[in-house]
């Protein structure tokens, strides 16, 4: 088990009033889960900038029947192949497809692949989820 400290936390009121209006919104059932998250969350984006080994994961939507748009986002892949841990592929409907792209690697390196993915032309939706590998998180 790890050892717990506890501390007191003074806010003002407006912003007591946000916090708890953030609680209800994202669902916590006590502060000290909300505190910890967005600590851990502020620990993750550092993680990011400080360029430790990360996780994160890319969400395409793309048309299929777009000219050769699936071959390059294949090309991308192999080209970043170090990086890339597990792909999944779900067919939307006639046209659509989503793609899940789950990564770890240097945050530079998952953000190029990211951004190359994302840029490809007729890929209607791509979105980078900065995650982390946990490790740095307690
Ligand atoms: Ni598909």
């Amino acid at each position: 088990m790890p050892q717990i400290k506890r501390f007191g936390v003074s806010l003002e009121k407006e912003l007591s009033e946000k916090f708890e209006a953030l609680m209800v919104r994202k669902g916590y059932k006590n502060r000290s889960e909300a505190i910890r998250d967005l600590i851990r969350g502020d620990l993750v984006k550092k993680e990011w900038a400080r360029g430790r080994e990360v996780a994160g994961v890319v969400t395409l939507v793309y048309d299929h029947h777009k000219r050769e748009l699936v071959s390059h986002l294949t090309d991308i892949q192999h080209e970043f192949h170090h990086l890339i841990i597990s792909t999944q592929h779900i067919h939307l409907d006639h046209d659509n497809c989503l793609e899940v792209i789950i990564t770890k690697g240097k945050p530079d390196k998952v953000q190029a692949l990211a951004e190359r993915l994302r840029s490809t032309k007729g890929v209607k939706y791509g979105l980078l989820n900065m995650a982390t590998t946990g490790k740095g998180l307690g």
